[in-house]
């Protein structure tokens, strides 16, 4: 059965007392939105639609950024959440099966809880995702009779009795799409709040004789994030998730609670991951690899039996192949390592391929920018690049080739040659000596 995902994201997020929309405020290194794109995107949906509002152009950047194929569509004014979701209907026109409505700021869910919210849409119209809360405090409160969920009631508008229910709305809903469009279109504004609240289209289904159910999730699914300290909360919350799952799988953490993953980390099993390691967006480290201490890592790819760090920063398009090793303050950017590359000690490489087996001394850097443009650093296999050489791009260092250490390389080297681009050593004997007694004499002048 098709299935369209709705996300709602129009609202400012007024109490993070910023700029950016609250849907765009990050955990694990990717925007709320994103992680409530991704639950949803387990469930393989036929279309996304999220609903945009304040800041609405950055908030659509952020929808593509992620699935070029969603759809964004725009709320000018945020009148609720059943106003939200009917801003939806012209970009779910003829489509068929259920629909199930996310909030942007509620990154948590997890996909299986979705899916067995399909699997209740065989016992009921509506299903409603719901949890028993350990404070309630300004959640709906699910009014249910037996198995039948008759209504959702704001906090707002609850009765002391209706408040003393523990049985809380997360506001994940699930309903055959058309039916879904059809009630919030039916849905008023008297309330508490003056708001069009999607919850009313539980009493509106029933209203019409469809059942409603809930199904229950564990409260920590269904944090939302207001505040930030609640993001910072949420942060701990998922970070606390992912170093168990990764112990789980097989990766040793020497220090679990200095390690931080992003949403999309991969760790083959048999990784050691050692102290104070920060994985940014787009890291996949393969089994049997070694990232040691005080490591920062973003867009790379770590193959089988390498190892990196302690102190090494690899960034976008770092592509380590098996058996390489990075050492102490190295940094790589958008360079390929091929097998068995050795790069030990306090090197920039940027912009570059090094074929495999090649040696890079301590203090190498490939100057890529002249400014205004990178340009490219070619190595041979088999190199053998002499400590603090300056490769000036574009170059080309060839195959077998060596490097002199100090030297300024800004021309290709071929293949098995050897350059040297740096002075000659020259000796004054006797020189220095002459030169302190002469400043020593001069200080001893001058004190007098
Ligand atoms: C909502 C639910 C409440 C539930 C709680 C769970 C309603 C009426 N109430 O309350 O039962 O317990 O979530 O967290 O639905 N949004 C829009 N456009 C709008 C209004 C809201 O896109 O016009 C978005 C917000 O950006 C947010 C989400 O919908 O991502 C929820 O809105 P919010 O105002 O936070 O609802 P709550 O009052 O928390
Ligand atoms: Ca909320």
């Amino acid at each position: 059965m098709p299935i369209s995902l709705i996300i709602l994201a129009a609202g400012q997020g007024t109490r993070m007392n910023s700029d950016l929309p609250k849907v765009l405020h990050k955990v694990a290194g990717a925007p709320l939105l994103v992680h409530a794109m991704a639950a949803g995107a387990a469930l393989a949906p036929d279309r996304t639609v999220v609903v945009a509002g304040h800041e609405a152009e950055q908030v659509r950047a952020a929808t593509l950024a992620q699935d070029e194929t969603a759809l964004v569509v725009v709320q000018e004014e945020q009148l609720g959440t059943a106003h939200a979701v009917a801003q939806a209907a012209p970009a779910l026109a003829g489509a068929s099966g259920d629909a199930i409505v996310l909030y942007g700021d509620t990154p948590f869910i997890h996909a299986d809880t979705l899916a067995a919210m399909i699997a209740a849409r065989a016992r009921h119209a509506v299903v409603v995702l719901g949890f028993q809360a350990q404070d309630p405090g300004r959640y709906g409160r699910l009014v249910t009779q037996g198995e039948m969920l008759e209504r959702i009631v704001e906090f707002k508008d609850a009765s002391p009795e209706e408040r003393a229910i523990t049985l809380c709305n997360s506001g994940v809903i699930c309903a055959d799409v058309q039916l879904l469009l059809t009630l919030v279109a039916a849905v008023g504004n008297a309330n508490a709040a003056g708001e069009y609240y999607l919850t009313d289209i539980v009493a509106l289904a029933r209203a019409r004789g469809l059942s409603a159910g809930v199904v229950l999730c564990p409260e920590a699914e269904t944090m939302g994030v207001n505040t930030r300290a609640q993001l910072a909360g949420a942060e701990a919350a998922f970070q606390a998730r992912a170093r168990a799952e990764a112990l789980e799988n097989g990766v040793t953490l020497t220090a679990p609670e200095t390690v931080f993953f992003a949403l999309d980390t991969v760790v083959g099993r048999d990784a050691i991951i050692g102290p104070h390691v920060v994985f940014g967006p787009g890291v996949t480290v393969e089994s049997g690899a070694e990232i040691r201490a005080y490591c920062h890592l973003e867009g790379c790819h770590i193959s089988r039996g390498a190892t990196v760090g302690p102190f090494a920063r690899l960034r976008t398009g770092a592509e380590l192949a098996e058996d390489v090793h990075v050492g102490n303050f190295v940094e790589i950017k958008n360079a390929i390592l091929d097998e068995g590359v050795k790069v030990g000690h306090l090197t920039y490489l940027g912009d570059a391929h090094v074929g495999e087996h090649t040696n890079i001394g301590a203090g190498t850097i490939t100057c890529n920018y002249d400014g205004v443009f990178k340009h490219h650093t070619e190595i041979g296999a088999n190199a053998f690049i002499g400590s603090d050489t300056m490769l000036v791009a574009p170059v080309r260092i060839g195959t077998g080739a060596m490097t002199a250490t100090g030297s300024v390389i800004t021309r290709d080297v071929p293949d098995d040659a050897l350059a040297i681009a740096r002075e000659q050593q020259v000796i004054k004997p006797g020189f220095s000596r002459k030169f302190f007694d002469r400043l020593k004499a001069a200080k001893a002048a001058k004190g007098r």
